[in-house]
């Protein structure tokens, strides 16, 4: 079975390619915009492609060779700054990008079994509703929010139309090793860590009470190996979260207890756009029977102990 995952060099895309490759005969297209090939040093040349989602002419000769059965789409600007900064920019990769592969997979690729898009809880934007369910008002409040919707209901919609079979995964905060701390709107557990083992001040924006849902990378890996062999998933949308929310600072005290130690810290001005309190409804995915199994503490300690390791 050959799987292909886009943006694999990339945090997400390295766990999901590490753990297929022990069956699958795993494919990355990865433009390492924000990738790094050392996070996939398992996959050898011939399956590493080093290429655009924007370029379809390539997208098109690459499915209709290798006509893949899975394919996990994460390539993305994934940063939000940017795609405020520059939308036209971010919609090609975001939107059409998606498209290209949507099309060529329905123009090349009847073998296809599965269809995986990754979505964001930032569809939601600031909703006051919770916990925030897939049914619940969608409210962007960026263009990569608007992009990251967009992708997930042509996603959809390939299904309906195409019968092509698709789902979306709506991520809330996903965390783990190779997660990237290097930018201050990185994920906010890489951080607080990258804080932590360098004895530096953390820098709290607005009072540190707003809520994730965070989700150990292992989870999603479960989550996303469900999905791909359940066909009562096609056409659907689920959020992949673990149902529970929890404060900066609570993490904060998680750090400090596992660390034994604590750091200097500050609170700022909130940012503007910033969501206060968010997780997420997951029935959907417990149905098909994804079930969480790190809680906050071991999924810090774990990727604590990774990443001082490494
Ligand atoms: N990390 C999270 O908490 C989170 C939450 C919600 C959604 N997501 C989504 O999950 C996906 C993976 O995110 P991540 O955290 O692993 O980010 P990441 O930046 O580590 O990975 C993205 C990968 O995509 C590649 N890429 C970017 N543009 C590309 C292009 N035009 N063509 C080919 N490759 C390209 C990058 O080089 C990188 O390897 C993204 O779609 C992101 O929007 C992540």
């Amino acid at each position: 079975m050959k799987i292909l995952i886009t943006g694999g060099a990339g945090f997400i895309g390295s766990h999901l390619a590490e753990y297929f490759n022990e069956n699958y005969e795993v494919f990355i297209l990865d433009n390492l915009s924000t990738g790094h090939r050392s996070n996939v040093s398992f996959i050898d040349e011939t399956h590493f492609i080093k290429n655009d989602i924007t370029n379809k002419s390539l997208i098109q000769e690459l499915i209709n060779k290798e006509k893949f059965d899975i394919i996990i789409h994460l390539a993305a600007v994934v940063s939000v700054v940017e795609t405020i900064d520059n939308p036209i920019l971010s919609q090609k990769v975001n939107i059409d990008g998606t498209l290209n592969l949507l099309e060529a997979n329905k123009q090349y690729n009847s073998n296809l079994k599965k269809f995986i898009f990754a979505s964001s809880a930032a569809v939601y934007g600031n909703t006051e509703l919770l916990p925030q369910k897939i049914e619940s008002f969608i409210d962007p409040e960026s263009p990569y929010a608007i992009e990251k919707y967009t992708g997930e209901q042509y996603t959809k919609l390939y299904n309906k139309l195409y019968g092509l079979p698709t789902t979306a995964l709506r991520f809330f905060n996903i965390y783990g090793p190779r997660q990237d701390p290097s930018s201050p709107y990185s994920g906010v557990l890489s951080i607080m860590n990258s804080k932590f083992y360098h004895n530096e001040s953390f820098t709290f924006f607005g009072d540190g009470k707003q809520t994730r849902d965070f989700v150990y990378i292992k989870d999603l890996v479960q989550a996303v190996s469900i999905v791909i062999n359940c066909e009562e998933s096609n056409g659907k949308i689920f959020n992949l979260g673990t149902g529970n929310q929890l404060s900066l600072l609570q993490m904060f005290e998680e750090f400090e207890k596992i660390y034994d130690k604590t750091i200097d810290y500050e609170f700022t001005e909130p940012r503007s756009g910033d969501i206060k309190y968010s997780y997420a409804q997951i029935e959907g995915l417990n149905k098909l029977g994804y079930n969480p199994k790190y809680s906050a503490q071991e999924g810090l300690k774990e990727y604590i102990n990774y990443t001082n390791n490494a």
